[in-house]
């Protein structure tokens, strides 16, 4: 389903030959027995995930269908940026259905919290809460004060309705906080860290409240399980793409521009640069991953890419056929010159864009491209997608020798942080 092409990339050494190295990152990864391996819960996720909980996630949905005007989805990191690729990637950024979707508990902004609470006041909103710890301080602020303004505006009970959380099956404060309230929960599992957890109830519950049909989500993630379990290199693009990565980086390229042609993806970008950026840097290793939404962003970071300095290497996630497309119009006075376009399909030049985007890059600004080719933006292919990365992250980052799954370096500011709020 997921294409990979390395013929833009000129790559320096045989993918090939590092077939021993990525034979073995597989069987770590599979047999568990690697770095990071209490965390690996998402390998046969695809197979092993909980069907009860899978079709409480769709009750869920379907009873509070149509009774809200905005879903608000608070959490952070892993606890968001998942579920918000997915929702944007599917629905698009203007959807017209309901429930409207807006993400909160990502940040300290306080003109950020306030415009969101004045704008759902007079709205009807279901809040999911979603947070492993139950402690991460963003997440923590948002849903007190959220809490507190659906006390104010529903009863005890309604709220028992409209609020959902998702988070350790067992222990941790959110969990002993929605016990006590009564509010339905739903479980991050021990073994899925936050960067992988996309397609469990992170991800899957703010998808299914906003109306994405999660069935086929999981169908795209399990045929990606049975098309990606041969480590051989020949019948797994996701390891080349690993592989791709550390000869590129090996050829001196520091940073990976992660492209999309979709603005409707720039979220998938964020989620990606996540899942790369916090699994691989680390002991001063590691590729910087960046991104870019063209042909937008060549009117601002397209001078640096062309001649600036020649320290990245752009990978292209194209899209063959849009979700929506329509024809340019023919104009009679054709004041603006623009009837050369007239009957040509609006997708048609944004493919134009990329193909002559692709030859000034490779060609002229002697930039790698590697291109990662998905069918469209549909369910099943965000299914595919996703384990279509965490393969391709865990084996590459293996190849790296460093752990994919531990982040011990977000730890720094927040004990900075707690210290000036005063937290014990
Ligand atoms: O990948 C991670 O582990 C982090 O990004 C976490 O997901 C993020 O910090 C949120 O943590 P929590 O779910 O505990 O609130």
């Amino acid at each position: 389903m997921i294409k990979f092409d390395t013929s833009h990339a000129h790559l320096q050494e045989n993918i090939f030959d590092y077939q021993k190295a990525v034979t073995l990152a597989h069987t770590q990864l599979h047999e568990k027995s690697g770095a990071g391996n209490d965390f690996v819960g998402w390998v046969d996720w695809p197979k092993s995930y909980d069907h009860e909980e899978f079709e409480r996630i769709k009750a869920a949905a379907k009873r509070l269908e149509g009774q809200c005007d905005v879903l608000l989805v608070c959490g952070i990191g892993g606890s968001y940026l998942g579920a918000r690729a997915a929702i944007e990637m599917m629905r698009g950024l203007y959807c017209q259905n309901k429930p409207e979707v807006i993400f909160i508990g990502n940040t300290f902004s306080s003109t950020y919290f306030k415009q969101v609470e004045a704008y759902i006041q007079d709205k009807e909103i279901v809040l999911n809460v979603i947070s492993k710890s139950g402690t991460t301080t963003e997440t923590a602020m948002a849903f007190r004060m959220l809490k507190q303004l659906m006390e104010k505006k529903y009863s005890k009970e309604e709220c028992q309705r409209r609020i959902l959380a998702t988070t350790d099956k067992a222990r941790g404060t959110l969990k002993e906080l929605a016990d006590k309230e009564g509010y339905e929960t739903f479980v991050i599992p021990d073994d899925i860290g936050g960067r992988y957890s996309v397609l469990t109830a992170v991800g899957l519950l703010p998808m299914a409240l906003a109306g994405i049909d999660i069935d086929a989500v999981m169908k795209g993630f399990a045929q990606a399980y049975e098309d990606l379990k041969n480590p051989d290199l020949h019948d797994n693009p996701a390891y080349q793409y690993a592989v791709a990565r550390r000869i590129l980086e090996n050829s001196g390229k520091d940073a990976e521009m992660l492209v999309t042609y979709e603005p409707q993806m720039a979220m998938i970008a964020e989620w990606w640069k996540q899942l790369f950026g916090e699994s691989e840097g680390k002991e001063g290793k590691g590729i910087l991953p960046c991104s870019a939404t063209f042909s937008t962003d060549l009117h601002s970071l397209g001078q640096f890419i062309q001649e600036g300095k020649k320290m990245l290497y752009e990978t292209l996630l194209l899209v063959e056929a849009p979700t929506l497309d329509g024809t340019f119009p023919s104009d009679a006075e054709n004041l603006d010159n623009m009837n050369y376009l007239a009957g040509k399909s609006l997708d048609w030049v944004n493919k134009m864009a990329c193909q002559g985007t692709l030859e000034a890059h490779e060609v002229t600004g002697d930039v790698p491209n590697l291109i990662i080719t998905m069918p469209d933006m549909r369910e099943e292919t965000f299914g595919y997608m996703c384990y279509f990365f965490f393969k391709a992250c865990a084996v590459s980052v293996y190849l790296l020798n460093v752990n994919p799954f531990n982040q011990p370096g977000v730890e720094v500011y927040k004990k900075n942080m707690f210290r000036l709020l005063g937290k014990n």
